[in-house]
């Protein structure tokens, strides 16, 4: 039997639209340290991540990138993987929603909630663009049916979709959170779930029909999945729910002692009432607890690559390194709040919490120990004038560690890394209190001085013990410089006094080497602004699918004499003509203010499609369209005709 206790941290699976920046590093670095956390303190812990690779938005994504929607996930997939490695993130398992072992199961989990009722087929209804495919309200429509994306009519749609009902759990949604106050971390989003789902909840649209690229619903293929329905239950399906394998899901889940989503406020809404809805709705366990952490923004607020102000993992640890990085990234957020990621920051955070405090103690430790002692110390028993800091050293270090703990049970990472702080603070003043210099300038003070160099090793060790979840690369380089065994490394020898004697290293490198504020901080701008997308030339241009001669009939294209040309009073990107093609006199309506001033269109003689239906364009009437040509750079020349041609003659 194991009688280990079980831990299950999962990360949201991450939308592979790009490559990741320090966002979702965020997520997954704290979801890492907490796993390596609890196995300190001998958890049995299993930590899942994953990609997201469904969605109308992925299809379109892997179109622009000129790849299948399957090409482009697997490709993202890869890439992925190699950041989670550059960062040394130990997950079990890399869940993808593309795989056989969750797509069968989320068709198992739709057709039980249709069985038990809790999705039941309906109708959507409201106003589509076709060009856009999307829904727009009627509050975003512009003239009562435009588009206020790309200017073209919206039409009415009734969509048949599955719906979740939601209305029906909401009151044993409620009541689960107030029976179960920690089931939502921090309290302020706890009290925006609760509000939001007081205010009343909508069933939910559940299935889509207008693309393809997801899990089909088994017993009516037409329609595919919703996304969320798809991301969400990857918790379990990961685990095996639902296959013919489900030992993981029995043991983590069914059985487990503790499960955490970790997730980032954006997402709470689906975490926090969706998703246990859907577990209720299946009769399943809800098990897990959510924390819903900050963002980290930058100086002008959301990053975003055309701003140039997006930063990736790989650009700081090549300059600084892997434990530079991970340390200030669980760092920097406080519990629950937003940060600003900037570049002086992370220069000063590194220099002030690694290169000064921690990277300090350790080599003017060492370089002392080697100094006076040829590198060999051993405890004494030997009372002494000093036998007071001593001693409160030790009692500080027992502190630290109860806050340590306290703090990293609540997901509280940045005050765990402050109480770490504080007691390298708190070593490195044994120092200032003590002055080792003078002291090893009297033979009689020689065994206050080993005393004291003792106290100051066994302060490192605890301090690198409490460091191990974070600092991966430091932490096992200053064991073996100490020569400590891993029997010393665990939490349960966290106590001073366990080591005899040390034996360290000669010479050792500093830790973390000093960094320049001001020159590494511009370092970093320039990184930021390399990564701002150039200016890319457009597409080799695709033939498009090919069409009949009868389609080709059907457009009704003849010359048309332009009369008069104006701009449109409300939108700076269109000009309004007034185009004579021999039928009638036409109200025009084009995008091509950017290229041409209105009178010098004037008298010229154009070809227009006349049987185009004809659409308000910001509240003026446009009955056809004059063709343009765009070229390869986006710009749009007019096609011209010969002034010899008569308005109304036919292009065939
Ligand atoms: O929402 N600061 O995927 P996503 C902190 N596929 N965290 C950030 C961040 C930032 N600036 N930017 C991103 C999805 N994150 C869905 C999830 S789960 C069943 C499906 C992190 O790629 C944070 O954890 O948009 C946030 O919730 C997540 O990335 C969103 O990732
Ligand atoms: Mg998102």
């Amino acid at each position: 039997m194991n009688l280990m206790k079980t831990f299950y941290i999962t990360t949201p699976i991450y939308y592979p639209s790009g490559k990741y920046h320090i966002g979702s590093a965020y997520t997954t670095c704290l979801c890492d340290s907490v796993k390596k956390y609890k196995q300190l303190n001998g958890y049995d812990a299993r930590f899942l991540t994953g990609n997201d690779e469904h969605g109308q938005k992925m299809a379109e994504t892997a179109r622009k990138n000129n790849k299948t929607p399957q090409e482009h996930v697997d490709y993202m997939a890869e890439l992925s993987k190699e950041l989670w490695e550059l960062l040394k993130i130990d997950y079990d398992d890399f869940i993808r929603t593309t795989e056989d072992r969750h797509e069968v199961v989320v068709q198992k989990i739709f057709e039980r909630l249709l069985e038990n009722n809790d999705i039941y087929l309906g109708e959507y209804s409201g106003h589509y663009c076709m060009s856009c495919e999307a829904y727009f309200t009627e509050t975003q429509l512009i003239d009562g049916n435009i588009c206020p994306d790309c200017g073209l009519e919206t039409k009415v749609l009734k969509e048949e979709t599955y719906f979740l009902r939601l209305s029906k759990y909401a009151d044993r949604l409620l009541e689960y959170i107030e029976k179960n106050p920690d089931f939502i971390v921090p309290e302020t989003r706890k009290n925006e779930v609760v509000q939001f789902v007081k205010s009343g909840l909508n069933d939910l649209s559940v299935s889509r029909t207008a693309f393809d690229w997801g899990v089909k619903v088994k017993s009516n293929p037409k329609h595919i999945v919703y996304v969320w329905i798809d991301a969400l239950s990857n918790y379990i399906t990961a685990l095996g729910y639902g296959s013919d394998n489900d030992k993981l899901y029995q043991k983590y889940w069914v059985n487990g002692d503790e499960v955490i989503h970790v997730v980032g406020k954006d997402i709470l809404r689906f975490h926090a009432i969706y998703w246990p809805i859907m577990l209720m709705a299946l009769d399943l366990p809800i098990k897990f607890r959510l924390f819903a952490h900050g963002w980290y923004l930058m100086k002008d607020g959301k990053m975003s690559k055309s701003k140039g102000n997006v930063i990736y993992p790989e650009q700081l640890v090549d300059a600084y390194g892997l434990d530079a990085f991970r340390y200030y990234i669980v760092r920097e957020l406080t519990y629950g709040h937003d940060g600003e990621f900037t570049p002086e920051n992370y220069v000063k955070r590194i220099n002030t919490d690694l290169a000064n405090d921690y990277g300090n103690l350790v080599s003017r430790t060492v370089s002392m120990v080697n100094k006076y002692f040829d590198g060999k110390v051993s405890t004494t028993k030997h009372n002494h004038d000093y036998k007071e800091f001593e001693l409160d050293l030790e009692k500080v270090a027992n502190e630290s560690f109860i806050n340590y703990k306290n703090a990293m049970d609540e997901f509280k990472i940045a005050e765990a890394l402050s109480e770490i702080s504080a007691l390298v603070r708190r070593t490195n003043k044994l120092i200032d209190d003590t002055f080792p210099w003078d002291l090893a300038k009297e033979e009689s003070k020689k065994e206050v001085l080993e005393s004291v160099m003792y106290h100051l090793l066994e302060g490192i060790r605890l301090i690198t013990i409490l460091y191990q979840p974070f600092l991966l690369e430091t932490t096992p380089k200053v064991f073996s410089d100490l020569e400590v065994e891993n029997k010393y490394r665990g939490f349960d020898a966290y106590q001073f006094g366990q080591i005899e004697s040390y034996q360290v290293a000669k010479k050792i490198k500093h830790l973390f080497p000093r960094l320049d504020v001001e020159k590494e901080s511009e370092h970093i701008r320039e990184m930021m602004a390399s990564n701002k997308p150039k200016e890319e030339p457009k597409k080799d241009y695709q033939v498009k699918p090919e069409i009949d001669f009868n389609d080709f009939t059907k457009l009704d294209l003849v010359v048309g004499k332009i009369i008069d040309a104006k701009p449109h009073d409300n939108a700076d990107k269109l000009l309004v003509f007034t185009v004579d093609t021999g039928d009638k006199i036409r109200s025009i309506v084009s995008g091509i203010a950017k290229y041409y001033q209105p009178k010098e269109l004037i008298n010229k003689n154009v070809l227009v499609v006349v049987n185009l239906k004809p659409v308000k364009l910001r509240g003026v009437l446009s009955e056809g369209m004059i063709l343009s040509v765009e070229s390869k750079n986006g710009e749009l020349t007019v096609i011209e005709l010969p002034q010899n041609l008569k308005p109304g003659d036919k292009i065939n």
